[in-house]
């Protein structure tokens, strides 16, 4: 009863309580100051301003935390691409598999979660409708067609190289040097280095793996092969075998006698270095006295360093003896030994730029190497390799005749066919000197 009389009692008061709370609080608001009032209002706005700029920060850390990544992808993904196998299969594959979109799908799984805040309306450029362009590294520029003619290409070179192997029956042939290769497992990459074929440009490269400063790099006065060494020491064989498997491994070859032409203009005409001084004079001690001109005079002056004829007429007798060549000259069969080793990528110093590029998206190496060179270095490369010495070539063989540039041919006709280098045009330019006026 109490119960009752007490719930009977209770409703009407707490509905009327309930009625002056409400009209309490009506009242309230109605009676509340105008300066509370906007105090309100602003307080609102300041929460909406916040939760604005909240969003718009969320938005910028995320664009960084992606540009961060991809900073730091280099390491991550070329142990990554380390268990992939230098498959036939994966230079055929797409290019949409290949390198290419590789950057940006990491940075997106690396954020997982992240993804749904980012509407495709927010950042177009995000969701893959532009697949070669990207916001955070504008050094995207190298085209679908060009990754696509790289490819056709290295395929092609794999395919002539081990006919040429086959046909000559050198398969296996000669042992590998492996204390000539550079390798970083953790970047997945394995270099021959061949002297005088854009080495020092894979030099640098191998340095800014190695983890020198680029700065650094720029300024030292070291020899770029000696800091490369200490990062990179020289393999064994068996160190060799073991990582030829897990990596891309290359070598950057050049027509063969462009690069001698090079090789015997550093090293000898010059003759500023101890070490070749020495072997120049020994040249000319062997071989200038039977020097003749076209017409067979002896020719009574002389340069001070051997010239390229003496040169020649050496490189033929140290072959003829079986000596060791220098790895400026060494023919590249027997150096990087690409009939005994499966190397995944043949290079050229002629396509050398495409050829660069296409290795670095292979081994997912673009942030850190892309764009790294000193703009004076880049434009010697373009320019060095193609007009300077190709210029030169002609007029270096006018030097000699058929007869030793067939005894040449001997020690490095392999390199020609092996990496799809023609020979023939030589026999123009002795010819020339032959009929010519001569010297
Ligand atoms: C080289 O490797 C490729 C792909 O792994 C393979 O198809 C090819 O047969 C190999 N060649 C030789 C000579 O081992
Ligand atoms: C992207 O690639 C396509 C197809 O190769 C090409 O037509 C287009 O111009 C490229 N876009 C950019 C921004 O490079
Ligand atoms: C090299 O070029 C000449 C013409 O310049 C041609 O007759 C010859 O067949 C070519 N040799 C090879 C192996 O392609």
């Amino acid at each position: 009863m109490t119960n009752r009389g007490s719930s009977s009692a209770s409703p009407p008061d707490s509905s009327t309580r309930h009625q002056k709370k409400k009209h309490r609080k009506l009242g309230l608001l109605a009676a509340m100051p105008k300066l509370n009032r906007r105090r309100f209002y602003l307080a609102l706005k300041v929460m909406l301003l916040f939760v604005v700029f909240g969003l718009y920060f969320v938005l910028l850390l995320r664009e960084s935390m992606s540009a961060f990544s991809a900073g730091g992808r280099g390491k991550s993904s070329g142990k990554v691409e380390q268990h992939k196998p230098p498959a036939e299969g994966r230079l055929s594959r797409p290019i949409k598999a290949a390198g290419f979109q590789r950057p940006r799908q990491n940075s997106i799984h690396n954020h997982g979660g992240d993804d749904t805040l980012q509407s495709s309306k927010n950042h177009p450029q995000h969701d893959g409708i532009t697949p070669n362009h990207s916001t955070l590294n504008p050094v995207y520029e190298y085209s679908e067609e060009m990754n696509a003619a790289a490819e056709a290409d290295f395929t092609e070179r794999r395919a002539m190289l081990w006919n040429v192997c086959a046909d000559h029956r050198i398969i296996g042939k000669f042992a590998p040097n492996a204390w000539e290769f550079f390798i970083s497992p953790g970047h997945g990459l394995a270099w021959c280095n061949i002297f005088k074929a854009a080495s020092s440009t894979w030099m640098y490269y191998f340095n800014i793996l190695g983890g020198y400063d680029v700065r650094y790099l720029q300024r030292t006065r070291a020899s770029p092969i000696e800091l490369a060494r200490k990062r990179f020491p020289r393999p064994s064989t068996t160190e060799l075998n073991d990582y030829l498997s897990n990596t891309i491994s290359f070598l950057i070859v050049r027509e063969p006698f462009e690069r001698l032409v090079s090789a015997y203009r550093n090293k000898l005409e010059g003759c500023r270095n101890k070490y070749y001084k020495l072997l120049g004079e020994q040249i000319i001690k062997k071989f200038r006295k039977k020097i003749k001109d076209g017409e067979g005079r002896l020719i009574t002056k002389y340069p001070k360093g051997p010239t390229f004829r003496e040169f020649l007429q050496f490189l033929v007798a140290h072959y003829k003896s079986g000596g060791r060549f220098d790895e400026h000259w060494s023919p590249v069969y027997s150096f990087c030994t690409p009939c005994s080793i499966n190397f995944t990528l043949i290079a050229k110093v002629e396509t050398f730029q495409r050829d660069s590029e296409y290795i670095i998206r292979q081994a997912g190496l673009e942030t850190l190497l892309l764009n790294k060179l000193p703009r004076g270095k880049a434009r010697a490369i373009a320019n060095r390799a193609t007009s300077n010495t190709r210029n030169l070539v002609p007029r270096y063989f006018a030097q000699i005749d058929e007869q030793l540039l067939t005894e040449v041919l001997e020690i490095y006709q392999l390199d020609f066919e092996l990496f799809g280098y023609n020979s023939t045009k030589y026999y123009s330019y002795v010819q020339e000197t032959l009929d010519g006026a001569g010297r």
